[in-house]
């Protein structure tokens, strides 16, 4: 198929584009590059022996989306482009609201103007809320989310489901990502957060690189086996190829199907120090903060749909997560700068 990728250069963006490549697909590359570099693209070519085409373009930019589609026939698009940083959301509601939802609007618009009406989504399962159930299945129902970021994710679900039930001729596959860390085996493209990160991963590889002093644990009295918040870890390599698998959706022409991307195993912050701290031999010092403001103690996914509706699996353990996520950090001290 020949795929558009919006926000193709990101973390999550670049890793699906080798696995794309890897399955025969053609991929060209939407990314106003406001919060990644082209470089990723250059070592994802390195890789995959393929060249991407990248066109430098916001995807609120109808002109320049236009200039795209005239030159590309596309059979689907895989939309990775947005804002996610969720303390960020808080202090800046109208830029997330413009970009994440004014952009997909425009992109939707855009794509149906050219008779592409094949569209994968990245969702969150920030879109439970303080989830009804664990493990969360697909028919948990949605939540309220506790800031902006989240509500342009399950408002977006939403968009795009009222235009598939108003226009048939669409298929909306919406993937709901629980927690991606971890890195491409080769260690050449990785995460690469602007500033000190909020995650958990990255803070942790930046300690262990000595760019940051010791990890602050947010809370350890929650009610989960240690106190400390528990969550379904996944290789961003397995969530990639999560992607790829959710072509056959849009081949059965699914109309609208929603699936987790996790791997169905809950580890607790001090679990995930361990693992680090076993898959690296680097010791991670930290100690116990307050918890973080939004910050729920339990969430991890029930991923059983996605295994028996498009036969995909995530592969990776926690520790294979760890020490490629390591193996990325020690090569990039500074990611892509
Ligand atoms: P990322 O920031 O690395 O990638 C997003 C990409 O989109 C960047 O390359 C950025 O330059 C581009 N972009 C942003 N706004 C744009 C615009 N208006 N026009 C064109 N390009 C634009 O983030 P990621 O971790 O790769 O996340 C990809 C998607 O997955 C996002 O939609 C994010 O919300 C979603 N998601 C991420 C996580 C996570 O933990 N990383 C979890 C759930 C969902
Ligand atoms: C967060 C977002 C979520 C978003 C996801 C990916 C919140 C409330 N949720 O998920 O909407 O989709 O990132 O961007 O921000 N932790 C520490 N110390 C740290 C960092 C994290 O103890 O320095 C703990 C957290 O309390 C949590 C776990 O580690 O228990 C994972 O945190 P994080 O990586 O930020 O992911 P989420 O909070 O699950």
């Amino acid at each position: 198929m020949k795929i558009l990728v919006t926000g193709g250069a990101g973390y999550i963006g670049s890793h699906t584009v080798i696995e794309l490549q890897n399955a025969g697909h053609e991929v060209v590359v939407v990314d106003n590059l406001s919060y990644s570099s082209e470089v990723a693209l250059q070592r994802v070519a390195e890789i995959t022996g393929k060249e991407v085409t990248l066109y430098q373009v916001d995807i609120r930019d109808r002109a320049g989306l236009n200039r795209v589609m005239d030159k590309h026939s596309f059979d689907c698009c895989i939309h990775f482009a947005g804002l996610k940083a969720v303390g960020e959301s808080v202090s800046l509601p109208w830029e997330y609201y413009d970009n994440n939802i004014t952009g997909t609007l425009v992109l939707l618009d855009v794509m149906r103007k050219y008779g592409c009406k094949n569209i994968i989504f990245s969702s969150s399962a920030t879109v439970y809320g303080d989830p009804a159930v664990i493990p969360i299945t697909e028919e948990c129902p949605k939540g309220q989310c506790t800031n902006p970021y989240g509500h342009t994710k399950s408002m977006l679900e939403q968009i795009m489901m009222d235009i598939q039930k108003a226009d048939p001729a669409w298929n909306v596959v919406l993937l709901r990502y629980f927690n991606p860390i971890g890195a491409h085996q080769s260690g050449a493209i990785g995460e690469d957060p602007n500033g000190i990160p909020n995650n958990l991963m990255p803070y942790i590889t930046q300690v262990a690189v000595g760019k940051l002093k010791e990890l602050g644990v947010f809370g350890d009295d929650y009610d989960t086996p240690d106190g400390t918040g528990v969550r379904d870890y996944i290789h961003v390599v397995d969530l990639a190829i999560g992607h790829v698998k959710a072509l056959a959706a849009i081949e059965r022409k699914c109309g609208v199907a929603v699936y987790n991307l996790g791997t169905g195993k809950g580890y607790s912050v001090l679990d995930v120090v361990h693992a680090f701290e076993e898959a690296t031999g680097v010791r991670i010092p930290y100690t116990i903060r307050p918890r973080r403001a939004g910050d729920i103690a339990v969430c991890y996914s029930d991923p059983s749909k996605a295994e028996k509706e498009l036969g995909w699996k995530a592969r990776f353990d926690l520790v294979d997560m760890c020490r490629d996520a390591w193996r990325w950090q020690k090569n990039n001290p500074n990611g892509f700068r």
